[in-house]
């Protein structure tokens, strides 16, 4: 029988220099869309997927993260005593089991390979997921449980694909593809960062993976790679070489870049559209000032 994906790791140990003033002091994950920190919608989509495991590969700065997850039983009993339920489960929703979180250090920002190495010990010999909270993904059914589920039918490993336009390859780790059944593409190689001629096909990896631990040995042995960090995508091309199968995973959803400050900006007009408090007085802000630019031009 396969192994259930129930651990995933969340590598957040990055410098965030995009953010910079504000990722001095505030770490990228806490940043917040509409009301939520980035990191919590990663965590919902990992329990809607079934992890029970949450691993977080931090650095130094990055206290506000794990005060984030502690409970907060003075501010419970303060929304208690003056009767205000619906915040009080808002904030009860956040609350984490004991124990159900771990911590690890990356003592040095040699890329989001090394930082996945770091959790190894935590992994030992099970599938796991990797979650970049950066990449949030608006959908019906969370992708991460699309992909868990696409997962228990083909196992190997399994990265979540999104097309982009040719132009915009060397952003991300592309997909060289030699088989398409439906949401699945099987791949047989992966290139880091392409130039738009060099790119083997529109299909980038995103930040939503299921890793097979076989990953993890292959970063044990690996040197840095592209742009000089050790990267995750080199160690998952590997297992295609070692004759492992690994797919793509076409999932259902929108996806916004919120480590980039337009991504961010867009992510935070869409999920504040999405809200039924908010959507008639931001649509009704949005179209007037998208007449005023229609005037001035
Ligand atoms: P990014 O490439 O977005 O880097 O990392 P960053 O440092 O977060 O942001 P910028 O580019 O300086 O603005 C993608 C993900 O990989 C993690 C980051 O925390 C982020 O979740 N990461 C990256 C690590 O955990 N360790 C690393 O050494 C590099």
């Amino acid at each position: 029988m396969r192994k259930k994906v129930t651990k995933a790791i969340f590598p957040v140990a990055g410098m965030g220099t995009r953010f910079l003033p504000a990722t001095k002091s505030v770490p990228k994950e806490i940043m917040t869309l509409v009301d939520r920190p980035l990191i919590q919608y990663a965590i919902d989509e990992a329990r809607a997927a079934g992890i029970k495991e949450f691993i977080f590969v931090t650095s130094r700065g990055k206290g506000a993260l794990e005060d984030y997850f502690d409970h907060a039983p003075q501010l419970e009993q303060e929304l208690r005593k003056k009767g205000k339920t619906k915040l009080l489960k808002t904030l009860q929703s956040t609350n984490m089991d004991s124990g159900a979180i771990a911590y690890i250090r990356q003592h040095k920002a040699l890329g989001l390979g090394h930082a996945v190495w770091c959790a190894r010990r935590l992994i030992g010999n099970e599938p796991f997921a990797v979650m970049l909270p950066d990449d949030v993904i608006a959908a019906e059914k969370p992708c991460l449980q699309q992909m868990v589920e696409a997962y228990n039918e083909t196992g190997g490993s399994m990265v979540a694909a999104m097309e982009v336009e040719p132009s915009k390859a060397s952003s991300y780790g592309i997909l060289d593809t030699c088989e398409e059944r439906g949401d699945l593409v099987k791949v047989k190689g992966m290139v880091e960062k392409p130039n738009a001629e060099d790119a083997p096909s529109n299909l980038a990896v995103i930040g939503r993976y299921i890793l097979t631990p076989t990953v993890l040995q292959n970063l044990n042995k690996l040197k840095s790679g592209s742009g000089g960090e050790i990267q995750l995508t080199d160690a998952i091309a590997q297992e295609i070489a070692q004759d492992r199968d690994v797919y793509g995973y076409r999932f259902r959803g929108q996806r916004f870049d919120c480590g980039s400050k337009s991504g961010f900006l867009q992510a935070t007009v869409a999920f504040g559209l999405a809200r039924e408090e908010l959507r008639d007085d931001l649509s009704a802000y949005l179209q007037s000032i998208s007449q005023i630019d229609r005037a001035a031009q």
